[in-house]
């Protein structure tokens, strides 16, 4: 069971992109124009996204692995035994491993991911070292209804690690908590990890590196959706900027045209002059306060929770009832 859905995922080599051309056309002929963050992960994306976590600069990944080595142990005491983890973009799997090997006799293993090759390749990975583990990939966008494999009676865990809440506007990821609800049950939980608000030079930095490694993670997403849907911009004249909206407590990620531009797709035309900008992507950063109250809208209570000893990342534990 576990092995052949493995294959079902690695046939669908290219990813579930499911926005069209008229949704992404829509995005960048007004203003404010903007491109979903869905087309930041293809594979050269999610390659990119790997070197990113360990860029010194990104210390989101750094700190949230820390709390994970810390304090799995005691996650897994209030979690208990024979778990389906559920991992809402599963990326690399790297902090599900120290979820995993913490948790007693885990059941199965749901990884749910945009980009399919990443994700077979992390279920392969997964249960070859996890032999006992029913490992059963979704390739899908997570902020669409899921089609979950059966799953019998195990109690649900919804593992979202990595901010990725953060990547979602406050209604947007109180719809998205609120389906996590859904899928947990009366009975299940969440573990979500979060960034807490900092100096804004910490936070500029990490979403623009030295080396330029997010530079071009961002500026990939637009060779990706040019590549799917014929769009001709040219990545050339294009750079990335990364800056701390304070009054919206997020970083918003740019790509700013550094030359009058257009580009033409069938009837439409787009015009870019020099200066303006596309945004790709939002990371909320949150205090305990306001996480608290998005999880509440969404139907959560809140459980425990872990930082690090800056109170720079938290990972919370939220029950449905
Ligand atoms: N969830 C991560 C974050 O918000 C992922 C991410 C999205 C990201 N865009 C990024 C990380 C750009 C670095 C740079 O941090």
């Amino acid at each position: 069971m576990a092995s052949s859905n493995i294959a079902l995922a690695e046939r669908f080599t290219d990813g579930c992109y499911d926005q069209g051309l008229s949704e992404v056309l829509r995005g960048l002929l007004y203003i404010p124009r903007q491109l979903s963050h869905v087309w930041l992960y293809d594979e050269r994306g999610c390659r990119l996204f790997e070197k990113i976590c360990q860029l010194p600069e990104y210390y989101l990944t750094r700190t949230e692995t820390g709390i994970m080595t810390r304090d799995a142990s005691a996650m897994a005491a209030l979690l208990g035994a024979q778990l389906a983890v559920i991992e809402l973009g599963s990326g690399d799997g790297t902090k599900t491993r120290l979820l995993l090997d913490a948790l007693v006799h885990p059941r199965s293993y749901v990884p749910v991911d945009i980009a399919a090759s990443s994700l077979a390749r992390t279920a392969r990975a997964m249960q070859r070292d996890y032999p006992q583990l029913q490992v059963l990939p979704l390739c899908a966008d997570f902020t669409r209804p899921l089609q979950l494999p059966p799953l019998g009676s195990a109690r649900r865990l919804l593992y979202f690690p990595g901010s990725t809440l953060g990547n979602y506007a406050p209604e947007d990821a109180v719809r998205l908590l609120r389906s996590m609800r859904e899928v947990a049950g009366p009975e299940g939980a969440a573990l979500i990890g979060f960034d807490l608000i900092k100096e804004r030079s910490l936070l500029e930095r990490a979403y623009d590196d030295a080396d330029g490694v997010t530079a071009e993670f961002n500026l990939n997403s637009l060779r990706h959706v040019n590549r799917r849907l014929g769009i001709g911009l040219d990545v050339s004249h294009f750079r990335h900027r990364a800056v701390w909206v304070a009054a919206e407590q997020r970083i918003e990620m740019h790509l700013v045209s550094t030359a009058d531009q257009t580009a033409r797709v069938g009837a439409a035309v787009i015009r870019l002059q020099r200066g303006d900008f596309i945004r790709t992507e939002y990371a909320y950063k949150y205090t305990l306060e306001g996480f608290a109250r998005l999880a509440q809208q969404a139907g959560w209570s809140l459980s425990q929770g872990w930082s690090d000893a800056q109170r720079w990342f938290r990972v919370q534990l939220l029950a449905a009832n």
